[in-house]
């Protein structure tokens, strides 16, 4: 029987989103219902991608699914220690978010294209090419095991005022 449970995701701040999360050893059973909860908390909320971090687990894992089309076949990808080995000259635009920073939204520029290299579910080596949304929320997610989040590419002024509003949905939660 499959036993998957939605976690609860973190909000901007907190300090676990600031970490850098330690490399996969292993994989193991409690790894992959982990990606499995990942999954099932990622298509809930609902969001396009989802690293360890953001349910307080510092450890190098992300979830992704970049097919946006609800009649199309979802694409479910779960990545263990993924690392971008390639990047190209050429940069892509897209209005980003993410799961930790509800409701807010901001242009980021990044590579348009990116080779990565990752272990699979089946503890696999894998390396692929992405391009389109899926390049950006591999390189999103991946930053979001450095410490980094989208509000970082943003001026000082963009992200204290995304930080404050952050801070306030995530009060406003905690009072439910
Ligand atoms: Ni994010």
């Amino acid at each position: 029987m499959k036993r998957m449970s939605i976690r609860p995701i973190l909000i901007h701040p907190d300090p676990r989103l600031k970490k850098v999360a330690a490399p996969v050893p292993d994989l193991s059973d409690d790894l992959r219902r982990l990606a499995e909860d990942m999954l099932e908390t990622m298509y809930d909320a609902p969001g396009i991608g989802l690293a360890a971090p953001q349910v307080g687990v510092l450890e190098r894992l992300i979830v992704a699914d970049a097919v946006k089309d609800p009649d199309a076949e979802p694409q479910p990808m779960v990545m263990f220690n993924p690392e971008i080995v390639l990047s190209s000259d050429e940069t892509n635009v897209y209005e980003e978010g993410c799961l930790s920073i509800p409701d807010q939204y901001a242009e980021v520029t990044r590579p348009a294209e990116v080779r990565v290299r990752w272990i699979d579910m089946t503890g696999e080596p894998r390396e692929a090419e992405f391009d389109g949304l899926w390049a950006t929320v591999l390189q999103h997610e991946i930053d979001h095991l450095n410490g980094k989040l989208f509000i970082d590419y943003l001026s000082p002024m963009k992200r204290q005022m995304m930080t404050r509003k952050s801070l306030k949905i995530k009060r406003e939660r905690a009072r439910v």
